[in-house]
């Protein structure tokens, strides 16, 4: 059993090759002398046909989706103006029910979906990602991921580890995840950043793809407790060398997934849209974009025009994004607004060398920078912040051994997806979703 459906070659044009398969019920019609039953295994779908005697059984009467079974049988091509996967049926001789399903199953169905509760869907989420579209996600996820693995390896990147467990915070207290370590506290790491920096002078260019948790106190789209993380960190660089290797990391993704027919086929039927973004991306200042609200009458969060040193909240982002409607790397944030190890912008000390990827739809899925490299900056930054730099120890004295112009980058994996595949929800594009009031299934 352990063969499951490995004899199967979809794209064979034979007729009449021996196969044994394993699957679920995905869907199954009667017809008077006849039972089609599609199979789904995670690789594909495969019409079954089920004839004769074959088709009278008391299972064959009373068979449910989601019921495990194996079949064995002959591949025909499917005669003219039949439809099936493939345009490939097995026409079965010999059947085993394996594990029979309750039936009346309305998550997968789409029932529940219909019915627009959310709650309900992701209680049931453990058989809602059986069907088409949710397994779809997952399917590209895994393709996604693996791309990335792929481009920074052909870019001469080197995977490191690093740590879930942490003492420093990377992106403000306010979203840290604490617990108790041993009779000291620790805290669920918000991002890699600052490990990878110290992998640096060992591995040169370096990333990670890991968790990151942040205790997000709002219900948003886009926010999650739990996501993954896809984080670089880039050596002897410039601002600009930043830019463009992400222009090359995430157009070189997208050419490894579309790449694929089976993949490419689920990007195209979950956004028929979809567009390669041209390069290079639209580059706009934080000052511009300021501008550009004013202009568009859009208000900040507290009603009043945008101006200098406010928070281009999610909101208004998105808008200027849609209105765009093409990629977008937002640049030189203002100090305040942003993180205690961004490098300065040598031209105007008020500014950073910080970069944010917008997309449309989704707004940032990218939030990076330059770092702060000399030792005397990052302790004024330490002090400007109010971090105590004793637990940072080992962070600083990345500057004090040999420092270097460097810079990087977080992408969320859950928000590239929501772009890509076009969910209204990054919780759409998890296996199992965490935020603020959701740890189950
Ligand atoms: O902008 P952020 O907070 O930047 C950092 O964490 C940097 N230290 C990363 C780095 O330079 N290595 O987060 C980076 C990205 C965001 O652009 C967003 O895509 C994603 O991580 N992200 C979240 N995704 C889902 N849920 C959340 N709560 C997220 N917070 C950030
Ligand atoms: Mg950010």
């Amino acid at each position: 059993s352990g063969e499951r459906s490995k004899e199967v070659d979809y794209s064979s044009s034979q007729r009449g090759t021996r196969v044994r398969v394993f699957g679920r019920v995905h869907r199954e019609r009667k017809q008077s002398q006849v039972l089609f039953v599609t199979l789904r295994d995670g690789h594909g779908y495969m019409q079954c046909v089920l004839t004769g005697n074959l088709a009278k059984t008391y299972d064959a009467l009373t068979l449910t989706r989601e019921t495990s079974m194996m079949i064995t049988g002959e591949m025909w091509e499917v005669p003219p103006g039949a439809h099936a996967p493939n345009n490939r049926e097995l026409h079965a001789d010999y059947y085993e029910i394996i594990g029979k399903a309750p039936g009346g199953d309305d998550a997968i169905t789409n029932k529940v979906q219909a019915q627009g509760d959310n709650q309900k869907l992701l209680d049931m989420r453990h058989l809602v990602l059986r069907g088409e579209k949710a397994s779809a996600v997952m399917i590209v996820r895994d393709a996604v991921e693996h791309a990335f693995n792929v481009k920074y390896h052909e870019l001469g990147y080197v995977k490191v580890a690093p740590p879930a467990l942490v003492q420093t915070q990377v992106e403000g207290g306010a979203t840290l995840f604490e617990l108790p370590y041993y009779g000291e506290k620790a805290y669920l790491t918000q991002s890699s950043q600052l490990y990878l920096e110290t992998a640096l002078p060992f591995t040169g260019n370096c990333y990670c793809i890991e968790k990151s948790f942040r205790a997000e106190k709002s219900l948003t789209r886009r926010h999650l407790s739990e996501y993954t993380h896809v984080e670089a960190e880039l050596d002897f660089i410039s601002f600009e060398d930043l830019l463009s290797h992400l222009e090359e990391l995430i157009c070189g993704v997208l050419e490894l997934v579309l790449g694929n027919p089976r993949t490419a086929a689920m990007v195209q039927d979950l956004n028929p849209k979809f567009q390669m973004p041209e390069r290079p991306f639209k580059r706009m200042r934080y000052t511009d974009a300021i501008d550009w609200l004013v202009e568009h009458e859009i208000p900040n969060e507290d009603g009043q025009p945008h101006s200098f040193g406010d928070d281009i909240a999610e909101a208004a982002e998105r808008k200027m994004t849609d209105t765009i409607n093409r990629p977008i790397f937002l640049t030189h944030f203002p100090l305040e607004i942003k993180s205690f190890y961004m490098q300065l912008d040598p031209e105007d000390k008020r500014l950073t060398e910080s970069v944010d990827c917008l997309m449309p739809t989704v707004g940032e899925i990218v939030g990076g920078s330059m770092r702060s490299y000399d030792y005397e900056e990052l302790m004024a930054a330490y002090k400007r912040e109010g971090i105590d730099p004793k637990e940072y120890y080992w962070y600083t004295d990345q500057r004090r051994y040999g420092t270097s112009p460097h810079g990087g980058y977080g992408l969320g994996l859950e928000r590239f997806l929501a772009w890509l595949l076009d969910q209204h929800t990054v919780r759409d594009t998890c296996f199992y979703p965490r935020y603020m009031g959701r740890c189950r299934p």
